[in-house]
């Protein structure tokens, strides 16, 4: 509903009588009120009114005061001209609580607009040491992040942990800005891309195991040799390539668990992770004191 859906036809004019009848009708209380030269009782005597032993004495309003009564008077027909207030009337100023709240808007938008481009000039590596970049990032991440890796940063099952130190893409300046703004994509195909029984999954499986120091129930020599397959996204020895987001499988730290069941589950299921891209609705600036939040947690 609009303020015309509102105030339409009689309920406009309505509205401005009663606003007009209540300043006008002050004006009169105040004249009719006023000290008159036909009477005749000086000031402090006795008006011959008493009630209940309480006399009214003859004491006029001091001119000052009834002076302040007319020029509040004046003041709301002023300020009824300037602001919308006669009905629908718009006011003379445009106001509008609209207009204003965008004025407020576009001036705070200002404001962070020099912020974020004083930070843009700003090195990630350095920006990460400045506690208030640091702190608008961790907002930042708050907003658009939270969701996925947690409000601490430290993921879950699927979302890598950003505190870490573990990087599945690299945790360069320039890797973590591109990983925020083009987003990432990780395609590990059931199997590996080999086509696997279920012996072989729990071959490969045990195999897995043994990079980082454990044992399946497979057998890991029989599936040695098709590591090769693998090796073109998780480096030869396992350690991971980060062009390609092939995570480390040496170091345990797991994206979607370690043991053997969650082994099995990737081998067979395959795991496609999708990071978004944020290039569109965040901007190359915001970005930037993300990446140097994101930057100073493993810092
Ligand atoms: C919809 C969920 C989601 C949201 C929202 C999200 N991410 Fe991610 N992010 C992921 C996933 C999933 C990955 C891992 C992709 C993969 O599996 O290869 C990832 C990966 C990353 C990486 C690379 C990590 C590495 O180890 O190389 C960074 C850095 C990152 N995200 C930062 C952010 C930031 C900063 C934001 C907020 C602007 C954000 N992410 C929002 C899901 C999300
Ligand atoms: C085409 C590239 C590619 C090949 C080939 C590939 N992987 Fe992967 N693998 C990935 C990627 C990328 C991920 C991360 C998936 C994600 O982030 O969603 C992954 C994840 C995994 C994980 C889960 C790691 C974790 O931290 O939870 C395991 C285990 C794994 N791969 C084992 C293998 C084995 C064993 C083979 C060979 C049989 C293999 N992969 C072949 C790309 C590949």
């Amino acid at each position: 509903m609009t303020g015309t859906d509102f105030t339409q036809g009689w309920v406009n004019g309505w509205i401005i009588a009663i606003v007009l009848i209540n300043l006008l009708g002050c004006l009169w209380l105040l004249w009719w009120t006023r000290k008159r030269p036909e009477d005749h009782i000086a000031e402090g005597e006795s008006m011959g009114h008493s009630f209940d032993g309480i006399e009214e004495l003859n004491n006029p309003l001091p001119h000052w005061w009834l002076n302040l009564f007319y020029f509040t008077i004046a003041f709301a027909f002023i300020y009824l001209t300037l602001y919308p207030g006669w009905g629908d009337a718009k006011g003379m100023l445009g106001w509008t609580s609209h207009n204003q709240w965008e004025m407020e808007v576009e001036k705070a938008n200002n404001r962070f607009d020099r912020v974020f481009k004083d930070y843009a000039a700003i090195p990630v590596e350095e920006l990460a040491k400045d506690p208030q970049a640091v702190k608008i990032g961790q907002r930042l991440f708050g907003n658009n992040c939270a969701l996925c890796h947690g409000s601490d940063a430290r993921g879950n099952l699927g979302y890598p942990n950003l505190v870490d130190n573990d990087w599945l893409y690299g945790g360069s300046a320039d890797q973590i800005v591109a990983s925020i703004t083009h987003g990432r994509n990780a395609m590990m195909p059931p199997g590996g891309g080999l086509p696997m029984t279920e012996q072989d999954v729990l071959d490969m499986t045990a195999y897995v195991l043994t990079l980082s120091g454990r044992k399946g129930s497979g057998n890991a020599d029989a599936a040695k040799a098709k590591f090769a397959v693998c090796s073109a996204c998780h480096g030869a020895d396992g350690t991971g390539n980060p062009a390609l987001g092939g995570p480390n499988l040496t170091d345990n730290i797991w994206l979607y668990g370690g043991t053997e069941k969650a082994i099995i589950e990737t081998l067979t299921l395959g795991r496609q992770g999708k990071m978004p891209a944020f290039k569109d609705t965040l901007g190359e600036e915001k970005i930037h004191v993300l990446a140097a939040y994101v930057y100073s947690l493993s810092m």
